[in-house]
């Protein structure tokens, strides 16, 4: 069996790890931008401390800005383990006095205070410092116009090392959370996992309810409901085995009874015999053949067979003299006097028709069987109030004792005593069609005290 995969605690993680994974990534964003701030804030003031020293190499020569900075001097300026830095002097003027001359011109003029902002210088990306600065000690007139810049190394480096300072803290509790949920849920389902295992390991006869015992309350009525569906499933499978077994053995008993009189026939050399065993064979056949339609309409008439039912408005008197006439061959055959009592108005019901004749048929043919010869055999059909009608076969037959009344409509039940063949399926049969037409079946003495009578209430169907 495949073992299922814990979907809740799936679920559950999902949910609390997705929105944390959002949010770690909405925060390592700001952590981010807030770093680059203040890694620009804290390297910018060196980059102006730069460019105040280059001033002070400044000389006036005349009204003339010079400046005199040695290459020995400016590499000790410019000089930086991780980063390039550039510089250049322009004259109040905006004439080149120094310094590199690819690097771009100030984005605003003359600027009032330091300016620092992104640009790039050979194509690599760097932070500019441009300020106005006054040449020499006194901070007079005349100004020159300073540029520093400084390719972005160690300030990308602070800033990293900054956002993860803070993110790496949130990423670890993260895994804990996820370390503790996991746990926690696992805890949380271990009962429905025993449940699982209880089920799964069980034999697919074992039909014995589960122990609610230790089941959690949310699941205890799905466990309670799942134990009642197994009591029922048990008590079909009883019903089917015990059924599969009595069918089996009413099978029996004629197949090999077929067979004695077979292997009697074949040691038969007189013709006249052989076709005496022939026809004893035949009504064997006969016999046989009428049991598996008998069971074969019991299964096809259980009550899950709805689906299969044909109800159309049918005239139940019509219906009932149609089934009557049928059988008066038989009846004069055992010297029965067939009478049909019907009602003068139609008797209109929801049907099978097939089905119903099946229902007549059997209690018909019960009537007559049981009867004794030379007796009275009535079918009536009238209505009862303003909503049912009621089918009726009364005989003349042997009484059915009062204590035999329910059990002759169980399956293979007969009669002790019972003289005529038969296997004990009628009345069951009877039953069932009746069930499946929302009938009701009543059995009582004949009104004249002799005899039986079969009542069937029908609904009338509505008008
Ligand atoms: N009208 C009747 N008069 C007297 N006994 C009856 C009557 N109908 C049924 N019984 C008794 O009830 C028993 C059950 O009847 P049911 O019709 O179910 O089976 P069956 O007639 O024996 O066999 P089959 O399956 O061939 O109909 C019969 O064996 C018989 O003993
Ligand atoms: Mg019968």
């Amino acid at each position: 069996m495949r073992r299922s995969e814990p979907r809740l605690q799936r679920k559950l993680l999902a949910w609390l790890l997705g929105p944390l994974a959002v949010l770690l990534v909405l925060d390592t964003a700001a952590a981010y931008w807030s770093s680059w701030r203040f890694s620009n804030l804290a390297y910018d003031r060196a980059l102006h401390e730069i460019g105040r020293e280059i001033a002070l190499h400044v000389k006036l020569d005349g009204t003339r800005p010079r400046l005199e900075l040695s290459e020995a001097a400016a590499n000790i300026l410019v000089v930086d383990q991780e980063d390039q830095l550039f510089y250049r002097v322009l004259g109040d003027d905006g004439a080149d006095l120094g310094g590199d001359p690819q690097l771009p011109a100030p984005r605003t003029g003359k600027p009032a205070k330091p300016d620092f902002y992104g640009d790039t210088v050979r194509g690599e990306p760097v932070r500019m410092m441009v300020a106005s600065m006054p040449i020499g000690p006194d901070a007079g007139p005349p100004l020159v116009l300073v540029q520093v810049a400084e390719t972005l190394n160690k300030r990308e480096r602070l800033a990293w090392e900054m956002v993860a300072n803070v993110v790496l803290p949130q990423l670890l509790l993260i895994v804990m959370a996820t370390a503790v949920v996991w746990f926690g849920v696992s805890r949380g389902l271990e009962p429905l996992q025993r449940l699982r295992r209880a089920v799964s390991d069980r034999s697919h006869l074992d039909l014995s309810p589960i122990d609610t015992h230790d089941v959690p309350g949310e699941v205890r009525p799905l466990v309670d409901e799942v134990n009642e569906l197994m009591a029922r499933l048990g008590r079909t499978f009883d019903f089917q085995n015990r059924f599969v077994a009595d069918a089996a053995h009413q099978l029996k008993t004629p197949v090999s009874g077929l067979k004695a009189q077979i292997e009697l026939a074949l040691r038969e050399s007189d013709p006249q015999r052989v076709r005496h065993s022939l026809a004893q064979l035949y009504l064997s056949a006969d016999r046989l053949s009428r049991l598996v339609r008998q069971l074969l309409s019991l299964a096809r008439n259980e009550p899950g067979a709805l689906d299969s039912m044909q109800l159309q408005p049918l005239d139940l008197n019509a219906h009932a003299l149609e089934v009557s006439m049928e059988w008066a061959p038989q009846a004069i055959k055992r010297n029965i006097d067939l009478g049909f009592e019907g009602a003068d108005h139609p008797l209109m019901i929801d049907a099978d028709r097939d089905r119903l004749r099946e229902l007549v048929n059997n209690l018909i043919d019960n009537a007559i069987r049981y009867s004794q010869p030379g007796g009275r055999v009535t079918v009536q059909a009238g209505q009862i109030g303003s909503d049912q009608c009621r089918l009726a076969i009364s005989d003349d037959g042997p009484r059915i004792p009062v204590e035999e009344r329910a059990r002759i409509f169980e399956r293979f039940h007969r009669l002790l005593g019972t003289q005529e063949d038969g296997s004990g399926l009628g009345l069951a049969i009877v039953s069932e069609i009746a069930t499946l037409h929302g009938a009701r079946i009543t059995l009582e003495e004949d009104a004249d005290g002799v005899g039986n009578t079969f009542s069937v209430f029908f609904p009338l169907r509505a008008a």
